[in-house]
């Protein structure tokens, strides 16, 4: 993990559902346009369609689930802290959360730093958490917002989709749209930005985040 600029760059991809940001990055890489390979991919949800995608690329596929270790008494952060065992036997320079829905604790994220990058379906500052789509068309229907967008940034402490911005883009919302138009739309940016924000980091476009 010493260089930014590995000429194939190594990526772990956590996610909790159906993938498809997952998908982006896997047919970027095939295609050519990512200097990169996808090297695990660990989902907190068994039924994940994501582990389905990585089993039929051949990347190898975990369900590390959280319930456990809440039974047990280990917690949280022993949780965070063996995820990031799993995640480094992998040697990943990058770890890309996609649709992953745990808030990583500093157990996890002090085992990379300025390496784990996260995506957010909202502009920076808005809409922090879940359901941050239907949030903003809410927000948009009572006047309060004219546009959302989506960011991808680093996750540096255990902050809830905030840390220093890679890329971000602002989607409209038109005033005839369906919440479902607007997903659509959001989550065709987000295909396409996280991809964006991974060729810039491992090209070492962006400044490192210390
Ligand atoms: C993404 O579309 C994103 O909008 C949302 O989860 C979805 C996962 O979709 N939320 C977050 O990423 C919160 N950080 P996917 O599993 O199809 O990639």
């Amino acid at each position: 993990m010493e260089s930014h600029q590995t000429q194939t760059a190594r990526i772990a991809v956590l996610i909790s559902g159906f993938g498809s940001n997952l998908q982006a990055i896997l047919d970027a890489c095939n295609a050519g346009q990512l200097p990169a390979r996808v090297v695990v991919v660990v989902s907190n949800r068994k039924d994940a369609y994501g582990l389905v995608r990585a089993e039929r690329a051949g990347i190898p596929a975990v369900y590390f689930p959280l319930k456990p270790y809440l039974q047990d008494g280990r917690g949280r952060r022993q949780y965070d802290a063996d995820l990031a065992e799993l995640v480094a036997g992998y040697s990943p320079d990058w770890i890309a959360l996609a649709g992953w829905m745990h808030v990583l604790s500093n157990a996890f994220l002090q085992r990379f730093p300025g390496r784990v990058i996260n995506l957010h379906p909202a502009l920076p500052g808005q809409f922090p958490g879940t359901d941050a789509i239907a949030r903003a068309y809410q927000a948009f229907r009572e006047g309060r917002i004219t546009q959302t967008g989506v960011m991808i940034h680093f996750v540096p402490d255990e902050g809830v989709d905030c840390g220093p911005v890679i890329v971000s883009e602002t989607v409209p919302i038109y005033p005839d749209d369906t919440l479902e138009a607007l997903e659509e739309r959001v989550h065709a940016v987000e295909h396409r930005l996280y991809v964006e924000a991974l060729r810039r980091l491992i090209a070492g476009e962006i400044p490192p985040c210390r």
